[in-house]
């Protein structure tokens, strides 16, 4: 079931990232600002997608955990809220496993080699040995990641949105095969009973006005009412939207991509801020090395004297006034450089300034993160129980479904 029935706040978002370790302007602006405004509108949940990286980096692992807690330590720094949004390690939920060992079964193989990525990354990570079955099988880990929560929403780059697309296919296949659930009315009659005798009495004679004289004011309070519960499990209250309107409900509702706008954050040199290009600020960078990279970067070209008129179109400097600068400063750029009014240094001092405004909070609290190991650990721990939870109740319908129920 989709937004149509779900109030946002009900409505749950998950996404994962690989565990690169500390993080830098890239991710902040391409990323975690994003994660950033969705915990207070969603049901978050971000993890950090450990056995993703297994999937490419399997032969050494010596950095994996180190990088871990350098990520999440990041994500708290930049303003990502434990209060808020579930935050946990893949592999703390083993239940990701068992649901993509499940899914495995009904999955093509010809799926998984025609998802663009696999040959992609086989042709760009040339030199690493991706002929695995983990590389190949990686996609439908992201599908069990995703249906195992059951998210609505899943916010991610375009690289991604092929995962996605993919990951809502095996929904399809997987209710299409495995139905409804077999024992629906009873389930549905047991969870109405979890919100109390008055308003299930409630619930059950607005389904049967609904149902039976088609009251479709009957049909709207009735899912004002849903909606109103606070001690529904994300199943119960699909099971009871799904037999109030008559319909059913799919085991694994299908996803929807929520793309995030291409990075807006240009590394040093133009190109796409990124660890392996060498051009990246970093979010914990000292005051001074953060001024020294930017005092360094290129300019355009053209400018190789301070009389010579420059062309901002040029220069990866600009790049940075675009998101930083006000409309003052920038036609103060443009005119400047155009007519050698102003020096590069001086073009990037409001852009020095801006950054480490910006990098100031952020380093501050990544520094009490990182000095309070204990408040770190309890707050995946605490993420991972929350998660699990969830986990484990998808798992077991899926199970049911499967004729998995005699354990
Ligand atoms: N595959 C994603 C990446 O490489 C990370 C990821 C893993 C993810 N599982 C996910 C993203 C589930 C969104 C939802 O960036
Ligand atoms: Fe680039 Fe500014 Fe120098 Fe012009 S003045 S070349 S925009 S740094």
């Amino acid at each position: 079931m989709q937004g149509g029935t779900l109030n946002s706040a009900q409505q749950r978002v998950l996404s994962g990232m690989r565990p690169t370790g500390a993080l830098h302007l890239g991710h902040y602006h391409g990323v975690l600002k994003n994660w950033i405004k969705l915990q207070h509108e969603y049901d978050c949940f971000f993890f950090v997608a450990d056995w993703h990286a297994l999937t490419t980096h399997y032969e050494d692992t010596r950095d994996l955990s180190g990088h871990v807690w350098e990520m999440v330590i990041d994500w708290l720094a930049a303003g990502v809220n434990p209060g808020s949004a579930k935050l946990f390690i893949q592999s703390r939920v083993p239940e990701h496993a068992e649901l993509q060992l499940l899914l495995s079964m009904i999955t093509p193989l010809g799926w998984l080699e025609r998802v663009p990525t696999y040959k992609d990354q086989q042709e760009k990570l040339r030199e690493r040995d991706l002929a695995t079955f983990g590389f190949l099988g990686y996609p439908l880990l992201q599908s069990a990641d995703i249906l195992i929560y059951r998210a609505g929403l899943v916010p991610v780059g375009e690289d991604q949105v092929a995962h996605v697309e993919f990951t809502r296919e095996i929904a399809r296949r997987f209710n299409h095969i495995f139905g409804r659930e077999p024992d629906f009315e009873a389930k549905a009659e047991a969870a109405s009973k979890k919100m109390g005798k008055k308003n299930a009495k409630l619930y059950r004679e607005l389904r049967k006005r609904y149902q039976e004289q088609g009251d479709h004011e009957a049909l709207d309070v009735g899912r004002a009412l849903l909606e109103s519960q606070q001690n529904l499990t994300m199943g119960d209250r699909e099971r009871l939207y799904g037999y109030l309107d008559g319909g059913s409900r799919s085991i694994l509702p299908e996803p929807a991509a929520l793309l995030t706008e291409a990075a807006k954050m240009p590394g040093l040199d133009g190109q796409k801020m990124s660890k392996s290009y060498n051009n990246a600020i970093g979010l914990r960078d000292e005051p001074e090395v953060v001024t020294q990279k930017l005092r360094t970067m290129p300019t355009d070209p053209a400018r190789v004297r301070r009389t010579d008129p420059g062309d901002p179109a040029k220069c990866p400097v600009w790049q940075l006034h675009k998101v930083y600068s006000n409309e003052e400063v920038r036609s103060w750029v443009e005119t400047g450089c155009t007519s050698a009014g102003i020096g590069c240094l001086e073009c990037k001092q409001p852009i020095i300034d801006a950054v480490l405004k910006e990098l100031e909070p952020i380093r501050e609290r990544a520094r009490e993160f990182a000095g309070n190991e204990k408040l770190v650990r309890n707050i995946i721990s605490d993420g991972c129980e929350a998660a699990r939870d969830v986990a484990r109740d998808t798992l077991e319908d899926v199970r049911q479904a499967m004729g998995l129920a005699y354990r």
